[in-house]
């Protein structure tokens, strides 16, 4: 049954003339800092370890904001349209020209669950959408033209926030998802489960053989579902919009450890599979596994050797990783976390030139300085200070400068990285200044502390750092 329509689909997505690219449908929203929509914007493309766009390398100063779908939305209790545009505006200043965005969020059959993007794009159950959150998608990937903005489109999430895979583990097997540790939101602590176990179910979503037929076909009707979509606001497809500059499998996919040298085969097997079925639908964007890269040059390969995968990811993250001590007020911990970007950045450069492709590092990010004050209600707000963090900024955007073909390099200093991305954009969002289990929509998901990790548009030190990693100056020397 499926064949058919695949068949159909491709034939729609793969010949469309180029000149469908931009929707002419759409009326813009009047803005102060929007641009008119530039004309014949290319499909960004990559050759060799370069992004291109326009017959010019295109080097990307990216931003998460993966709220995109849920802020876009007409009504309810998370859109905001005028908060994004004004977000939008605020990140071009600062000539950030790609947002790493969700186009997926799933509910679950067993009730509302903890610290999840609500409202869910599949509320329930596989392919049942909800088209008022779909709707929000459209609205938002028709603002981009507006703004010079690429996206890169996240269609799957290992972690919970969203659903992800672990959901569809749920979905398959009828079991409650064990959740490791979040933020409790009326406590004002991390509590929680078992981090072990929650990997190892959620990694049964494509190491689970008896499962793996049941997952991979709802999780490609997904796919199909976005990826050749008309967009209700545009009437452009989404293969056939040129904003979009990558499809990324999924947030974080991690290794699988559980069973041995097998797990290699396994994850390519998934890997290849889902970004051979997105190719077939839309030849003409770029795909990226959505990978942290922290596993070495093995994991590295298997991740991004499919033929289909043609845009290398990265993550790090000095916390998470162990590097950073958030307690420690003196700069060494920060010092040492910038030696270990360094090397991170270095191989990951080395590995991408190996396989001759481009690299994005998708997510750095570091908390607000929080030493001397408990983990509560204020140590996030906007008035917290972030050396810390600004500090680190710095040094990646120094580190991907110098391992990128960009800024008066010679070919000869052939490097791979194409630019970066903070996590995350809160924009004109705060958090709350009084416990609750309500969504903030800060750059933090649901479980995590609203603010931690945000830049808020009154960052400033923080932002002109980030208009700093690739200026239009330094990409005009090229
Ligand atoms: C849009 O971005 C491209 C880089 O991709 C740049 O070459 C072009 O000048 C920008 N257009 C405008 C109108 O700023
Ligand atoms: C999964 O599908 C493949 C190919 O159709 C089939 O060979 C295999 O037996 C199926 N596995 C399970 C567990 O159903
Ligand atoms: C990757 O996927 C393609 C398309 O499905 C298939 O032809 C190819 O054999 C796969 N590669 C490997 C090494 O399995
Ligand atoms: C983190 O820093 C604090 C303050 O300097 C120190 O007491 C603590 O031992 C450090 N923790 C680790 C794991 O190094
Ligand atoms: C940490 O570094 C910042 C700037 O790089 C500096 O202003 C500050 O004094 C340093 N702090 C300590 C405790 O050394
Ligand atoms: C931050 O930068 C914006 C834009 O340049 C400016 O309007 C604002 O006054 C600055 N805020 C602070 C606190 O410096």
């Amino acid at each position: 049954m499926y064949a058919g329509a695949w068949l159909l689909v491709t034939a729609l997505c793969a010949t469309l003339p180029l000149a469908l690219g931009v929707g002419s449908r759409y009326r813009p929203v009047d803005s102060q800092y929007a641009m008119a929509a530039p004309h014949n914007a290319e499909f960004v493309s990559a050759k060799g370890t370069r992004l291109w766009r326009n017959g010019k390398p295109y080097y990307v100063s990216g931003a998460n904001y993966w709220q995109a779908m849920n802020l876009g939305m007409a009504h309810g209790p998370s859109g905001d349209r005028q908060r994004v545009l004004r977000d939008l505006e605020g990140l071009a200043l600062r000539g950030v020209n790609m947002v790493r965005i969700l186009a997926a969020s799933e509910g679950s059959q067993l009730g509302r669950q903890p610290d999840r993007l609500y409202p869910a794009l599949v509320p329930l159950g596989p392919g049942e959408y909800d088209e008022s959150v779909f709707v929000g998608l459209d609205w938002f990937l028709a603002q981009l033209p507006r703004f010079n903005m690429t996206a890169t489109v996240s269609l799957s999430n290992y972690w919970t926030w969203s659903g992800g895979a672990a959901q569809y583990v749920s979905w398959a097997t009828g079991t409650p998802i064990p959740y490791p540790v979040q933020w409790d939101h009326l406590n004002q602590v991390f509590a929680g489960g078992d981090y072990q176990r929650f990997l190892d179910y959620a990694s049964r979503f494509y190491a689970d053989s008896a499962l793996y037929n049941t997952t991979q076909r709802w999780y490609k009707e997904h796919i199909r579902a976005v990826v050749t979509r008309e967009n209700s606001v545009t009437g452009t497809r989404y293969c056939d919009d040129s904003s979009v500059l990558a499809w990324e499998l999924m947030n974080e996919p991690q290794i699988i450890e559980s069973v041995g040298a097998d797990g290699h085969a396994q994850l390519f097997r998934w890997i290849n599979d889902t970004a051979s079925y997105i190719a077939s639908l839309d030849p003409r964007h770029l795909i990226t596994t959505g990978a942290e890269s922290k596993n070495g040059r093995t994991w590295f390969s298997t991740m991004h050797k499919s033929p289909h995968i043609t845009l290398a990811s990265c993550h790090f993250w000095p916390l998470n990783w162990g590097y950073y001590n958030s307690t420690d007020p003196s700069n060494q911990s920060t010092e040492y976390s910038i030696s270990k970007l360094h090397d991170f950045v270095q191989n990951i450069n080395q590995w991408s030139l190996d396989l001759n492709m481009p690299s994005i590092l998708f997510e750095y990010g570091l908390m607000r300085d929080s030493w001397g004050q408990s983990s509560g209600l204020n140590a996030y707000l906007p008035s917290a200070p972030v050396t810390h963090r600004d500090k680190f900024f710095a040094a990646v955007a120094d580190s991907v400068r110098e391992h990128s073909s960009c800024c008066g390099q010679s070919d000869s200093a052939r490097q791979a990285f194409a630019g970066a991305a903070f996590w995350a954009y809160a924009g004109i969002a705060r958090p709350p200044v009084a416990p609750t289990e309500q969504i903030a929509w800060t750059g933090d998901p649901p479980h995590e502390p609203p603010g931690w990790n945000s830049v808020y548009d009154s960052d400033n030190s923080t932002l002109s750092i980030i208009a700093n990693l690739f200026s239009q100056r330094q990409v005009a020397d090229i």
